[in-house]
Formats: C-alpha cells, sequence, structure tokens
C-alpha cells in the first residue's frame, strides 16, 4: 500500500513550523540557550520542551520493543486521533468508517473536520461486519477506526476479523487500544511492520492512572509517523506530564499491581450483580468497565445519581438500549454500589 497516496496533498507539500526546539533539542547540555525568548531564570519549567520528548520515546520504545521512529506522543490519544483524521482526510471529500456502539469522539473529530462518517453498526456479538464495512468503503475511505478492546461494549474484536479488514481495507486501521492493557488479548504492535496501513493509539489515562496529565501514543510505521510530525502543534506534550510519565515507566510493577486490583473488582461486581433482578444483561468485560442491561436505564441511572454515584447511560448508543456503562472503582467503591444496587432491588 502506497501511505504517500493517502495523505491530503496541503499536508504533503506543507513545509512544517520548525521550532528552536528542532535547530537544537539538547535541553541537559551546557549549552547558554538564547534562542526560544523563554525566561532565563531557573524556574524547573521555563524551557520549552521537546518537540517530542526522545527520552520518555526511547523508553517505549524499548519497552514495546518498536523503533523511536514508529512512536509519536499526544496530548492523549484524542489528539493523535485528530491528528490523523486532519492529515489524511480531505474535508468534503474523503470520509472515515466507524463500527457503532463505540467510542464517541471519532465521529465527533470527523465532523470538527468536515469528513464524512461512513457508521457500519457492529453485529449483536458486537464484532464488525466485515462485508458491510468492504461494501461502504470506496476510494476516498481514507480511514478505519477500530476501537479494541472496544467502548462502551467492552470486547475484543476477534483476530481473524482485524486481519481480514487489514487485508482489505485499501485506507488506514487504526486500532485504538486504550483499554489494551486489561484485555487478555495481546496488543495488535507487533503487526506494525507487517502492515503499512496500520496505525495503534494507546494511553497513559486509563491502566496508567494518568488521565489527568494527557499522554496518548501513536504506534505506526516511520512513513506515518513522519506525517503526523508534520502538522502537530511544535510542543503538544508539556514537561510536568513527560516527567510523571518517565516515573511511571520505571515502576511498570505498580501498574500491573493496579490492573490487577481493577480486574479482581471487574469479577467480583460481575458476580453480584448477577443477583440483582433488574439487571438483565451483563456483558464480558475486557476492559476497566462493565456494560450492563437494566429494566429502565434512565431511572436506574437517576437512582445511582440520587445516592451520588455517577455511572454512564449509554441508551443513546445503537444496541445500547437501557445499557449503562460502569467503570471498576476501589473495593470500597465497587461494594458501595452493590449494597445501593440491592438496596433499589426492594
Ligand atoms: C476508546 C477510547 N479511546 C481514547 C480515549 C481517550 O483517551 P485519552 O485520555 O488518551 O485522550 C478514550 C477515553 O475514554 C477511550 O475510551
Amino acid at each position: 500500500m502506497d501511505i504517500q497516496k493517502l495523505i491530503r496533498p496541503t499536508i504533503k507539500a506543507l513545509a512544517p513550523y520548525t521550532s528552536a526546539r528542532d535547530d537544537f533539542d539538547q535541553i541537559g547540555a551546557k549549552m547558554t540557550f538564547l534562542d526560544a525568548n523563554e525566561n532565563p531564570f531557573d524556574t524547573t519549567v521555563n524551557r520549552y520542551p521537546s518537540v517530542q520528548p526522545f527520552q520518555l520515546i526511547n523508553k517505549l520504545a524499548a519497552l514495546k520493543q518498536v523503533s523511536p521512529n514508529q512512536i509519536l506522543l499526544g496530548n492523549g490519544s484524542d489528539e493523535v486521533l485528530d491528528l490523523i483524521v486532519r492529515a489524511f482526510c480531505e474535508p468534503g471529500i474523503d470520509n472515515v468508517i466507524t463500527l457503532p456502539p463505540t467510542y464517541g469522539m471519532y465521529k465527533v473529530l470527523a465532523a470538527i473536520n468536515n469528513i464524512e462518517n461512513r457508521e457500519v453498526l457492529l453485529n449483536r456479538n458486537f464484532q464488525p461486519n466485515i462485508s458491510a464495512i468492504l461494501q461502504v468503503a470506496d476510494s476516498y475511505s481514507k480511514v478505519l477506526f477500530l476501537c479494541s478492546p472496544n467502548n462502551p461494549t467492552g470486547n475484543v474484536f476477534s483476530v481473524k476479523n482485524v486481519l481480514e479488514l487489514l487485508k482489505k481495507f485499501k485506507g488506514l486501521v487504526v486500532i485504538d487500544e486504550a483499554y489494551i492493557d486489561f484485555s487478555s488479548q495481546e496488543s495488535w504492535l507487533n503487526a506494525i511492520d507487517d502492515y503499512p496501513n496500520l496505525i495503534i493509539t494507546q494511553t497513559m489515562s486509563k491502566a496508567y492512572g494518568m488521565a489527568g496529565i494527557r499522554i496518548g501514543v501513536c504506534y505506526a510505521s516511520k512513513e506515518i509517523i513522519e506525517v503526523l510530525n508534520k502538522i502537530k502543534a511544535p510542543y503538544n506534550v508539556n514537561v510536568l506530564s513527560i516527567y510523571k510519565t518517565l516515573e511511571k515507566l520505571t515502576n511498570i510493577a505498580t501498574l500491573k499491581k493496579d490492573v490487577a486490583k481493577i480486574k479482581e473488582g471487574s469479577t467480583f461486581l460481575i458476580e453480584e450483580m448477577q443477583s440483582i433482578s433488574f439487571i438483565k444483561k451483563i456483558y464480558p468485560t475486557e476492559t476497566n468497565f462493565i456494560l450492563v442491561k437494566v429494566d429502565n436505564a434512565a431511572k436506574r441511572y437517576q437512582q445511582l445519581l440520587e445516592h451520588k454515584i455517577v455511572v454512564r447511560d449509554r441508551s443513546s448508543q445503537p444496541l445500547c438500549n437501557n445499557c449503562l456503562r460502569i467503570t471498576v472503582g476501589t473495593q470500597t467503591q465497587n461494594k458501595q454500589l452493590v449494597k445501593l444496587l440491592k438496596k433499589l432491588e426492594l
């Protein structure tokens, strides 16, 4: 597949902005920096960050066993997803394909950028409908968004389905792996070298417990990463977030412990919710949330809210009528929820 042909002509021709850090990116070096109109007095954050934090990128590259030039960091994975749309989709001409029920930002990003969003519903098992996807795709279909594990359904897409789409879809296939650390299925990272049209997004917001610092990661071929680097804002990842992430990555053991605890919490909630009469169905999950079908989602949502517990009513999404999405909390929070659900039964 020729990635160059998928890039918007304006972006291909673009001469990107070059910042002081592009010219010289050795912040730690003993140099006299008079190049970026910064304040010279040391506040620990008086200097601009690197255009892309190479220390963090090198660390992630080693951890994930990819090359540093296959990584781009963003202000959350939402920024990365937006960059993908803006680099490859020509407003008013190209289209993206999304598979509802799924993460709502794909649709919003398409709308913001005046890109048609072609929706192909997941099937009853929340798996992609391959033949329908390939049928709606045309030569203007630049991006197919696969969210696996999927939000809000919680399941992963089967390896067979993803492979078929990777082979047959003629545009970019973005696999959003925001919840991959909770999943028993392996990441698709190993496939980057085999499929030049594959882009993987991951985030520090879920298992890593750092939603507040906004770090998202994009893994793709060097060619795709170069295009995204061309259009991102000069200093899109701030110094404090870089420090905090580097610190977190030196302690992967705590991450694993947190994930194990969240999985235990998930098992506990699923077991306890099975006996709640107004919960009609509990969908299997490979994430840190559980989708449940109840008798009346609006009513149950309101009742929980009255007791100061906030969940998400996903009823507006196709195939999710009367469904609530419940994030797994601490064991205290999970017990509090179960106690209340039992009380509401009476
Ligand atoms: C599937 C999915 N992708 C991406 C995101 C956004 O992640 P980030 O915090 O990295 O922007 C979310 C957030 O809920 C999500 O559910």
